[in-house]
């Protein structure tokens, strides 16, 4: 069942401690609040899961945020979408009474880029991040402040859509807003692998409980 009471359409699964982090999970361009919960689990299962479905419609395809062609984003609707998913956090937060500040995002392509835009533009709203296929979502004006969030970043070498000096820049980015990022190259495309879903636990799990990580 999703929950309509919040300004997103989501779901939400109570962690299994009360003092767990809660992952926020970002779908891709298609998918919905229920695509990434087995994802989450997998990764942190003791952790709350938060899991939002994009406000945006592309021929009937929830999305994040909107684009004028594949790869070329409308960058003001972007703003005011990360605005928006920065505000649901807090609101979500005081709903069901979690830690805002224990908030990691794990989001998959569309949801990554989004993921990658909140470190961008908001002080620290994310803890820490794991992107799946991220792509530069903007270019801030000012340098930014990622708030000291550790971010994994996880692309594929032969992703058509994500080339090489993307993933670098990217990195660039988020380690000029003082994030301290982690990247890896998959052998793969654009799709999600069990090698992304296995590092992606290993680096979860070295987080550190001093950055109020803990699951
Ligand atoms: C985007 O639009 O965010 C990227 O092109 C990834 C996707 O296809 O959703």
């Amino acid at each position: 069942m999703s929950d309509v009471t919040l300004s997103f359409i989501h779901r939400y699964q109570p962690p299994a401690r009360a003092d767990a982090t809660t992952l926020l999970l970002l779908h891709g361009t298609g998918g919905d609040e229920n695509d990434l919960l087995p994802l989450g689990k997998n990764l942190m299962p003791d952790a709350g899961m938060l899991s939002p479905r994009g406000r945006v419609l592309e021929q009937g395809m929830p999305r994040f945020f909107r684009r004028l062609a594949e790869g070329v984003f409308d960058v003001e609707d972007l703003k005011q979408r990360t605005a928006e998913l920065a505000d649901f956090i807090g609101e979500a937060a005081r709903h069901y009474g979690f830690d805002a500040r224990r908030v990691i995002a794990v989001g998959f392509s569309n949801g990554a880029n989004i993921a990658a835009s909140l470190l961008l533009s908001r002080r620290s709203v994310l803890a820490a991040a794991v992107l799946f296929r991220a792509m530069v979502p903007f270019v801030p004006e000012a340098p930014p402040s990622a708030g000291g969030a550790s971010v994994l970043l996880s692309n594929g070498a032969s992703d058509p859509l994500i080339p090489a000096a993307e993933t670098e820049r990217l990195a660039g980015l988020l380690r000029s807003a003082g994030a301290d990022v982690t990247v890896e190259v998959q052998p793969a495309g654009h799709h999600l692998t069990p090698r992304d879903v296995t590092q992606a636990r290993l680096w979860l799990a070295s987080l550190k409980p001093a950055q109020g990580i803990r699951a």
